[in-house]
């Protein structure tokens, strides 16, 4: 049994009494329990109080819920925010993942189901507790090759003693089952979209490693190196800047153009396939040689860098990274058509247009975690 102090803090933040006293009720038990009925009063408690994490009802009097969402995360990016909500807030509530919600809970609910995924969520909280502090430590952790190999195998020592990550049902990294949990928290730690976007490109680029019959192997790594081919900006500070609209100021474009060669320089001691490390160093080169950071040109691209390539500029035109507001699937179809032959491959541009028409309706969810978001895990 757990002390008062030991207990974790929630604040619950609903504005109906009956399912706020509800889930007071369910929860006294276990955690140590603040309420709020609006936005204002949570913003409060939030401020004066300890709270590890917070269920969010989105409809308030006094705010938007997503608002207020925003808010808690620019307050205190390490709270963790539950989003409980009825089907008709569904598409609210994916948006909520985008802006750090850990995961939503859809209306009506077991009380078992909402106890386990707050301790799931506070047992990611935890790693991600740690990984944040890691980052935010001064020094250029990856500098070199040999720092690097300390580094990894000082959080791998470290991940393994804070419990190792549940990895889902997800068999495409299975390969990779022993880095992938710790990269993929990593990716989190340092920004949510990051992650979400490595996710999204990961999905993309399998759905045309399958149109191009890779072998089963060949796709696990093509689906892997995509998921890491940012890894280059965690050690970044600034790196959420990066890309956007209008110019890169002259430390943006800095960080902009070293990532490829960071994140091979990162990875490098983790003895992974050659593909992966072609992915990250070169899916910034442009068919026509105009990219980076080597202007490689055309067939001398390496294929899996060309497929990240598109796919990753795909997810940027479909958010909104590029562009304000995102382009809708046809638009960025258009676009990427239009670049065909310039920045891309002009056959895989050709294939993957193809294909994301055709498998629209199954494509994954943007913003959101392309796999399953009803669990904080994956
Ligand atoms: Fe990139």
């Amino acid at each position: 049994m757990q002390t008062e102090a030991q207990k974790h803090s929630i604040l619950i933040v609903e504005d109906e009494p009956g399912p706020r006293d509800a889930l007071a009720i369910i929860l006294r038990p276990f955690f140590t329990l603040y309420t709020a009925d609006n936005a204002h009063a949570a913003m409060r408690i939030l401020k004066k109080e300890r709270i590890d994490l917070v269920t969010l009802d989105l409809k308030l009097p006094d705010r938007q819920g997503m608002d207020l969402l925003q808010d808690v995360k620019l307050e205190r990016e390490d709270v963790e925010v539950i989003i409980i909500t009825g089907y008709g807030s569904l598409k609210s509530a994916m948006d909520g993942i985008r802006y750090g919600a850990a995961v939503y809970l859809l209306k009506p609910f077991n009380v078992a189901e909402l106890i386990a995924l707050i301790q799931q969520t506070l047992e990611k909280k935890e790693r991600l507790d740690h990984l944040r502090h890691f980052l935010k430590s001064p020094g250029d952790k990856w500098g070199t090759e040999t720092d690097a190999g300390t580094v990894w195998q000082l959080l791998q020592k470290d991940y393994r003693s804070l419990g190792q990550t549940k990895w889902g049902p997800d068999q495409r990294f299975a390969t990779y089952a022993e880095l992938a949990p710790l990269l993929s928290d990593l990716m989190q730690a340092r920004d949510r979209d990051l992650f979400y976007h490595a996710s999204r490109v990961s999905d993309y680029s399998d759905l045309l490693g399958k149109r191009l019959n890779l072998s089963e192997a060949e796709r696990s790594t093509l689906a892997f190196g995509a998921f890491l081919h940012d890894i280059g900006k965690v050690p970044a500070e600034d790196h959420r800047l990066l890309p956007k609209t209008g110019k890169l100021d002259t430390r943006e474009q800095e960080v902009s153009k070293h990532h490829p060669e960071i994140g091979a320089r990162m990875i490098h001691p983790l003895n992974l396939p050659a593909e992966v490390s072609q992915i990250i160093s070169y899916h910034h080169e442009w068919y026509d040689g105009s990219g980076y950071p080597d202007g490689l040109q055309g067939q001398g691209i390496p294929l899996f860098a060309r497929i990240v390539c598109l796919t990753q500029e795909f997810d940027h035109l479909m958010t909104d990274h590029h562009t304000s507001p995102p382009l809708s699937l046809e638009e960025a179809v258009a676009e990427v058509r239009r670049q065909a032959g310039t920045r891309f491959d002009p056959a895989l541009a050709e294939l993957f247009t193809r294909v994301v028409i055709e498998t629209k309706a199954s494509l994954p969810s943007l913003g959101t975690p392309s796999r399953r978001t009803t669990t904080p895990d994956h």
